[in-house]
């Protein structure tokens, strides 16, 4: 499976960088504005130091609007793509930037139905969003379950990102059931790393070691 990070902040992309754990990156309006700078040129940025998929999502909700964003954003960078709301009018723009090439990834999605259109419409990734769902009670991975089964019946190329990933559990599951990425916050990476076992283990070793460490200082002071 591959990982994205779901953040606009360079520090937090650049730490997974390092990782070598980093496959794309995924943004949206209420991220880019924590960041408090201009957000296209926020967007130059996380394209120079990560060099797979970057999704920038459309701003404007009327056909022109969004389509006139799609093409600016897509003019950033090469790795650029476009985040479009699942929407009639984003059905429309997915469809037109299908046709240019210009690769989309269909977000805010609730359904498999939305899902199937999405893919119907070209889109070439799809965002089921499990966070939210979870918060009002509905399974957030039932949904991936059955967008997974809907594109493998019809042989659908779309690939899905699992989104609005609030813990490692998540991570879990999208990666049992096969999801092609997961798009993580940083903080959630880090707890996928995390485990006490690992840390008593590496206590363990330092304290050893030192104790070796001692014992060998003290036999040759006293010459032994
Ligand atoms: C995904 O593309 C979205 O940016 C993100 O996952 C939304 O997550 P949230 O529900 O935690 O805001």
């Amino acid at each position: 499976m591959k990982i994205f990070i779901d953040t606009a902040n360079l520090e937090e992309i650049n730490k997974a960088v390092s990782l070598g754990i980093l496959d794309g990156v995924t943004t949206n309006p209420t991220l880019l504005a924590k960041e408090k700078s201009e957000p296209q040129t926020q967007i130059k940025k996380i394209c120079a130091v990560v060099k797979g998929p970057v999704s920038a999502e459309v701003t404007h909700y009327d056909y022109e609007g969004m389509l006139k964003d799609a093409e600016e954003l897509s003019r950033l960078a090469p790795n650029i793509v476009i985040k479009i709301p699942l929407t009639e009018t984003g059905l429309r723009v997915t469809k037109i930037l299908s046709r240019k090439s210009i690769k989309t990834n269909l977000t805010l999605c609730f359904s498999p139905l939305q899902a199937l259109l999405a893919a119907k419409a070209g889109a070439s990734f799809i965002s089921p969003f499990v966070g939210r769902l979870d918060d009002i009670s509905h399974r957030g991975m039932d949904l991936v379950c059955d967008i997974k089964k809907i594109y493998a019946n019809y042989h659908i190329n779309t690939e899905i990102i699992v989104a609005s990933v609030r813990n490692p559990l998540h991570v879990l599951e999208a990666a049992k059931l096969g999801a092609d990425i997961a798009t993580i916050p940083y903080k959630v990476i880090s707890q996928l790393l995390k485990h006490p076992l690992t840390d008593i283990g590496i206590k363990r070793f330092i304290d050893d070691w030192r104790s070796l460490e001692s014992f060998l200082k003290h036999k040759s002071n006293s010459g032994s």
